[in-house]
């Protein structure tokens, strides 16, 4: 697993050719750090092992949706997966071309669906018959045939570590319900303006386990025979989503390898070509959070290392209660079980509990790994905290990708003379 960050003899936290040291000094803390070369190399692991078929890779860019990553990605090949109108734009002004874009979620406005159907995406992954009609009439007006995949929820037993993150298994709120797949497909048939591409599952986030993929290939691909026999002719793809895990702790990370020799044989039997859309996968070990100790406390009984990072900045230890490895940018020999929490008023407010952490003292820097996947994408500006900067290395150069936030910039979008209206 590709990460960018390894320590010098002396025990400095590097991210490729660059200190954190340096980056900290030049730009402040708290920032996001991601390397530009773990991120094509876990590209293009994933591009070589799916290389035996023909095959798309669309990066879920809710994972990670700045415009410098966007650009390294679409100059390795990738295409995107979206997910709103706001995913869109962004897509194409980082350079992607219309027909690199999918268009996944389960509640897409007819506003959005006319601005990508406007553009010319490859495929729309439609997830209800509500949206399949919807969708047909809006091309309709626009002159224009929707090309569509239909997303299946295949109904399989998936395990993830937080169930918010499963998407895959029946009674989910994602795709269209197994038994009622083929009945969708029939309707879109018939659909004039509808173009029947493909077929689309996405079972989960951070899934370890081979099985379910294999198990939801089986059943799209038992569908996408009885799609056939119904007459269909234009079917070409077959998505698999994304999900493939990565390393937070020890787990071992997807072997993408092993994922390729399970679903190949059945993809290349199929004819079709296969669409992916990691985002976790390609960006979550390549970043990490950087922020600056602000003190150490003792209450209680316990104590508590206070960073200038909080929970608005990087949310899902207390979302998900999910484990992120913290670690001192200066290597320590000592160690104490602390908190590692932030400044916002939440007792919700923390990295760590009860962890034992490096004795980093006031001043110091400490990092929050594997922060590269949905990390900055999912802050906010709670407790009117302006939102931090990201930073891009590559090789031994780093920049600015996203400028941290000003005061000036909090109160930016609230009028200071109100322009009232009546109704
Ligand atoms: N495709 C679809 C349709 C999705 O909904 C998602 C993620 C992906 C692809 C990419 O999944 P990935 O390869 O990144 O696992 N905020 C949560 C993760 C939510 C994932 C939502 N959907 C977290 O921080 O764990």
């Amino acid at each position: 697993m590709a990460t960018g960050f390894t320590r010098t003899a002396s025990g400095v936290l590097m991210c490729d050719g660059v200190s954190l040291e340096a980056i900290a000094s030049a730009v402040g803390t708290p920032a996001y750090v991601y390397s530009a070369r773990a991120i094509r190399e876990q590209y293009d692991s994933l591009d070589r092992a799916l290389a035996p078929v023909p095959h798309r890779l669309h990066y879920s860019m809710k994972a990670n949706a700045n415009l410098a990553v966007l650009r390294v990605l679409r100059e390795q090949g990738a295409g995107v997966d979206i997910v709103s109108g706001g995913e869109l734009y962004r897509a194409l002004h980082a350079g992607f071309g219309a027909d690199a874009i999918v268009f996944s979620g389960v509640g897409k406005s007819p506003g959005e669906l006319r601005e990508a159907l406007a553009a010319g995406i490859l495929m729309f992954n439609v997830e209800s018959m509500f949206e399949l009609e919807q969708l047909n009439e809006i091309a309709g007006e626009m002159g224009r045939r929707a090309p569509i995949a239909l997303r299946v929820n295949p109904e399989v037993q998936v395990s993830t570590p937080h169930h918010y993150t499963r998407t895959g298994e029946r009674g989910n709120k994602f795709g269209i319900p197994y038994d009622e797949a083929l009945d969708a497909a029939r309707c879109a048939l018939e659909l004039p303006n509808i173009a029947l591409r493909g077929l689309d599952m996405h079972i989960g986030s951070q899934v370890f386990e081979l099985e379910p993929y294999r198990d939801g290939l089986v059943r799209l691909l038992a569908l996408h025979d009885q799609i056939r026999a119904l007459g269909a002719t234009e079917i070409r793809y077959l998505d698999i989503g994304g999900g493939f895990a990565v390393t937070y702790e020890d787990e071992q990370p997807m072997d993408v390898d092993a994922l390729a020799g399970a679903l190949l044989p059945g993809i290349r039997q199929s004819g079709l070509s296969l669409i992916t859309e990691p985002g976790r996968f390609i960006v979550g070990n390549a970043g990490v959070l950087l922020a600056r100790v602000m003190h150490r406390k003792k209450a209680g009984g316990k104590e508590y290392i206070i960073t200038d990072a909080g929970m608005n900045d990087l949310v899902r230890p207390s979302h998900y209660h999910a484990y992120h490895a913290v670690e001192a940018v200066q290597a320590r020999e000592e160690r104490s079980v602390v908190d590692v929490v932030g400044p916002v008023c939440e007792s919700g407010d923390f990295f760590a509990l009860d962890r034992e952490v490096e004795d980093v003292e006031a001043g110091e820097l400490i990092v929050v790994r594997t922060t590269g996947a949905y990390g900055y994408v999912m802050s906010f500006n709670y407790n009117s905290r302006p939102r931090v900067a990201e930073v891009l290395v590559d090789g031994d150069r780093f920049a600015v990708v996203t400028r941290r936030e000003r005061y000036e910039d909090l109160v930016r979008l609230e009028p200071d003379h109100l322009d009232w209206s009546t109704g």
